[in-house]
């Protein structure tokens, strides 16, 4: 097996070309390559082209922008016209990353017809390259429909948010045999590829070995052939839920209080701005 690449482009399978988009090809062959796949929650311009250009092989447009965008205690609220905001805001700073829209709570259970039309709207509004449905036995009959009509489904099986209330809160899935019939359903339905969210890592390793389609972890431990997080978590942004699976990779929400604490003084103290920042 070749040595994982520390460059996530050329890791997405691009090694001719290190700026060629990330495929849903590459997350197909990314376990026989070797290769770990990236991805990152994003929801504007700003952070797609940082996170972009930093190399993350997919930015997922989460419903989790419910949170940690708009300030609501769950996704529940997020429509199907925000959605295809964000995502179009997405696209536009984005040159490599494979750009995953979540179809939001009630956008795909009706019917498999009204799941096919709104990820068709993701897609030609939205400039998504594919979408996300929450749910696994139950959604297979709406990824039939969406991957008939070549559009690609990423699965979520596990913690999924939107059953926040079912649950009774945000919650550890343990029900390995339900997990595993979920994931594999979601599969056999078409899916190129199977988010398990709050799973324990053991079930996460036995789901992984058992699909042909790539599975990415967001607390399940490191068996999976990927791993996603929400960026404001990674990043220290988001103060109000702290989840034990996330690595904060940096306290930008401290560094932006100092940033701007250091501004109130200047201004106040008529020391900023300086004669450098004027026009003569
Ligand atoms: O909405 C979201 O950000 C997600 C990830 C947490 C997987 O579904």
């Amino acid at each position: 097996m070749p040595e994982p690449s520390s460059n996530p482009i050329v890791a997405a399978g691009n090694i001719s070309n290190p700026r060629k988009p990330v495929t849903v090809p590459d997350f197909l062959s990314a376990r026989s390559r070797g290769v770990k796949l990236t991805v990152l929650t994003a929801y504007d311009y700003t952070f797609a082209k940082l996170l972009d250009s930093a190399g993350v092989d997919a930015l997922l447009v989460g419903d989790s922008l419910g949170m940690v965008v708009q300030g609501h205690d769950t996704s529940l609220t997020v429509t199907l016209e925000e959605m295809i905001y964000h995502t179009h805001l997405v696209a536009r700073g984005t040159e490599h990353a494979l750009i995953i829209a979540d179809m939001p709570f009630m956008s795909f259970q009706v019917s498999a017809q009204q799941a096919l039309a709104n990820a068709g709207r993701l897609v030609k509004e939205g400039f998504a390259h594919a979408v996300k449905l929450e749910g696994g036995r139950r959604t297979a009959d709406a990824i039939r429909a969406i991957t008939a009509a070549d559009i690609p489904v990423m699965g979520h099986v596990g913690l999924t948010p939107q059953s926040v209330h079912r649950f009774g809160g945000f919650r550890v899935q343990r029900d390995a045999e339900h997990l595993m019939d979920d994931a594999l359903a979601v599969q056999e339905a078409g899916a190129f590829s199977l988010v398990l969210e709050c799973v324990p890592s053991e079930t996460a390793a036995k789901i992984t070995s058992r699909l042909r389609i790539p599975t990415i972890g967001i607390g399940a431990g490191p068996s999976c052939d990927g791993q996603v997080l929400v960026a404001h978590d990674m990043l220290g942004l988001f103060e109000e839920i702290r989840p034990r699976f996330v690595k904060r990779y940096a306290e930008l929400g401290q560094a932006i209080g100092q940033a701007v604490e250091e501004y109130c003084r200047e201004v106040r103290a008529g020391k900023y701005p300086g004669p450098e920042h004027g026009f003569k």
